[in-house]
């Protein structure tokens, strides 16, 4: 999509890190962006400290605040034609068989749910319009579940990439880029975010590791992506060894047996 023609971006999660990133990118091509996330507090202080970004308060596990919100930022700015499904928690650090139920269900929700949700928000309109691009975000563990601890955050994002590469074969004939946003480490507040979400960190601590890659950098990325209508944006050079090393066991595993299901 020619940003240049972009009027309004809607980014979620958009009160931080990534988020933030992506949305001050949209603001540096002239687009208005709301920026709509669940910690209130970093609404208002986004917005104080860029006076181009809107905000709006939205739980993405909440379906029928997407129907509201939808209704009120296109009434104040016009038809979303850049969606970004980014909002989410951390990975809880814990192994299946020493995890809480309910960590599972919040991760799923928040990492998984909350995009379909806003892909179900907005998908229809873009697609009768005939233009719009949507983002979701993954993660390196959407691609490869090669770390222990991230099982269910890998399970929500490994959904998201499914979903992406899904919507784009259902968009794309219609005019309408799909994009999957796959960060390695960035540094943002997500750990800290996460408590706040009632989620758990016993993977990382206090904080994420450190990363000289940052959410600026990740945005720009981000929209020199829906300008080239690409499907996989991966932030890290050094992401694909272990993604190589799942692909290398599924080719050997389908080489490995001769049985073909064509008559
Ligand atoms: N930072 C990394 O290293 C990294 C790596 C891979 C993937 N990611 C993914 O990137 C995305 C953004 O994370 P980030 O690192 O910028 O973290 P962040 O905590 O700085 O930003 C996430 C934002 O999402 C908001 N949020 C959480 N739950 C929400 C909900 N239910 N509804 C609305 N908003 C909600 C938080 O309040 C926060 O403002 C997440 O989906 C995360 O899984 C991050």
């Amino acid at each position: 999509m020619d940003l240049n023609s972009a009027r309004h971006a809607f980014v979620t999660g958009g009160a931080s890190g990534i988020g933030l990133g992506i949305a001050r990118s949209m603001v540096r091509r002239g687009i208005a962006v709301t920026i709509a996330d669940i910690n209130e507090d970093a609404l208002a202080q986004a917005c104080s400290e860029d006076a181009a970004l809107s905000a709006v308060v939205l739980d993405t596990r909440d379906r029928d605040a997407w129907q509201t919100v939808k209704r009120e930022v296109e009434a104040a700015r016009g038809p979303v034609d850049v969606l970004v499904n980014n909002a989410g928690i951390a990975p809880n650090g814990r192994s299946f068989t020493d995890m809480d139920p309910e960590s599972f269900d919040r991760i799923l929700a928040i990492n998984l749910v909350g995009i379909v949700n806003g892909v179900f928000a907005f998908a229809g309109d873009m697609k009768a319009r005939g233009r719009g691009h949507i983002v979701n975000t993954s993660s390196l563990a959407g691609l490869t579940a090669s770390v222990k601890g991230v099982g269910a955050y890998a399970v929500a994002k490994f959904g998201v990439t499914a979903l992406t590469e899904s919507l784009r074969l259902e968009l794309q004939p219609h005019g309408v880029g799909v994009s999957l946003l796959c960060p390695g480490y960035v540094q943002t507040n997500l750990a800290e975010n996460t408590v706040r979400a009632g989620g758990e960190i016993a993977r990382y601590g206090a904080a994420m590791p450190p990363s000289t890659v940052t959410p600026d950098h990740v945005g720009e990325m981000v929209a020199a992506a829906i300008e080239r209508d690409e499907l996989y944006v991966i932030t890290h050079g050094d992401a694909w060894p272990p993604i190589a090393r799942r692909m290398d066991a599924l080719r050997e595993a389908c080489e490995a047996r001769a049985l073909s299901s064509a008559p």
